[in-house]
């Protein structure tokens, strides 16, 4: 298995582009099953997420080619599984992106069930609630959810915790549904929102995506699409944190500033200059951090999927802090790696209470999931010492070529393969 290895120390300077962003690119994909014509995808991060979903995809019969460095071309045509096999959602729960659209569209799936991840169980049961609301038979028949319908219904949906996939699956599986769909305390992340725009591009009638209440009215069919997918916005908070804990100055060229406000107040608040800044935003900092206190909550709060990489900034400033993770059950995995090197963090429930030390020392350490895997990279860049970043293929999983564009700011990180 690779390993990054990071000598730490230099501050980071210089300009970052950020790549498309995961999380919109994943459900845009499923969607290409709602249409039988081609969805082309521009900005398209090149990550294992994306070839796993590809790969799904193509079991089911999706045509999938690479119309230009970073655009690819979707059709499912020639769909002929319905489908998704326990070895590939297990490797990526988000594959349960495709229930929605392939009942919407053929009216039947047979997906395997997620199973839970290192961040927590992970349910998936209010996607499947909102399905058979909608008229979906569904079954759990050895670990897999089977769904049939002959054609989903649209009703009103209040979902009882915010959900960004849930959100998306029903908003899809509403597209084609017979009537209109209200879903109620429905995510506001800016993915959501970049998919309904990408749906109303393919004729569907939806209203106020990225609110919490939208609206969906049915139409009997879909055609296809060209789409930009959105920028990376926990990529471009991961690079601000990046700066700050160096004590460096880069200039995150191509992300949209109000899609990680929550993180940029923060770093204000911990004494970093941020400013927007020739179509990015610039981070510099010139001392060690104040402490702040952070909880994590759905958009527009400070994303959950930051929360550790605020936390190694939090564990070198100058006082204590309190991190609060409120949407996942277990996702301190970071923490036992970062104590290793120094930090002083004490959990009791959800709440880390973060004492900063004046720097980290480098140690070979372990990643977990893949934005604890983020935070041992920016822990490594700020420690004193060398730090070895084991099975990195979670860090994989969701940043583009990460120790390149570290190195490109004057990080000395390098990957070891094998
Ligand atoms: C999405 O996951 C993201 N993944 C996650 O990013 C992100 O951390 C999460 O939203 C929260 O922002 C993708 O978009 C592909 P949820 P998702 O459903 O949709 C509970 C990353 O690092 N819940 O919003 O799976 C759930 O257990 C990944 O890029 C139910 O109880 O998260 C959690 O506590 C990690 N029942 C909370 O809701 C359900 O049916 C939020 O989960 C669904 C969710």
């Amino acid at each position: 298995m690779d390993r990054l290895v990071i000598r730490g120390g230099k501050p980071l300077v210089g300009s970052v582009k950020v790549s498309g962003a995961k999380n919109a690119a994943l459900p845009a994909m499923a969607a290409v099953l709602l249409t039988s014509e081609e969805l082309t995808l521009e900005n398209v991060p090149s990550l294992q997420d994306v070839a796993t979903i590809e790969r799904l995809l193509g079991f089911m019969g999706v045509e999938s080619r690479v119309a230009a460095p970073g655009t690819i071309g979707l059709t499912s045509r020639a769909v002929r599984r319905f489908e998704v096999p326990y070895d590939l959602v297990r490797t990526m729960r988000a594959s349960v992106l495709v229930l929605g659209p392939l009942l919407a569209r053929f009216g039947k799936a047979r997906v395997s069930l997620p199973g839970g991840c290192a961040i927590g169980p992970r349910p998936i049961n209010l996607h499947l609630v909102g399905l058979q609301a909608m008229g979906a038979e569904i079954d759990l028949v050895e670990g897999y959810v089977v769904a049939k319908a002959s054609r989903l219904s649209g009703t009103r949906l209040l979902f009882d915790t915010i959900t960004v996939t849930g959100t998306e699956n029903l908003m899809m599986a509403a597209t084609l549904a017979k009537g209109t769909t209200v879903l109620e305390n429905a995510a506001c992340e800016p993915e959501v929102e970049d998919l309904a725009r990408l749906l109303q591009k393919m004729g569907a009638r939806i209203e106020g995506a990225g609110t919490s209440t939208i609206t969906i009215e049915g139409v009997e069919d879909l055609t296809g699409a060209p789409h930009r997918i959105i920028p990376d916005r926990i990529e471009a908070g991961t690079f601000a944190v990046a700066a700050a804990i160096t004590q460096g100055d880069v200039l995150i060229q191509g992300c949209v500033p109000q899609h990680f406000d929550a993180v940029m107040t923060k770093l204000r608040d911990a004494g970093a200059g941020v400013a927007e800044e020739a179509g990015g935003v610039r981070v510099r900092m010139a001392a060690r951090p104040r402490p702040v206190d952070i909880a994590t909550e759905p958009f527009p709060g400070f994303a959950t999927d930051m929360q550790a990489q605020i936390m190694v900034l939090m564990a070198i400033a100058e006082g204590k802090s309190v991190i609060t993770e409120t949407v996942f059950e277990n996702r301190f995995m970071h923490i036992p790696e970062l104590l290793r090197m120094g930090a002083d963090i004490a959990v009791t429930g959800r709440s880390a209470l973060v004492r900063g030390v004046p720097f980290l020392r480098g140690a070979p350490v372990m990643a977990t999931d893949l934005r604890a895997s983020a935070s041992l990279v920016l822990a490594g860049l700020q420690a004193r010492g060398e730090t070895v970043v084991h099975r990195i293929y979670h860090l994989d999983r969701g940043y583009e070529t990460l120790e390149a564009k570290l190195r490109s700011l004057g990080g000395d990180i390098y990957r070891v393969e094998g």
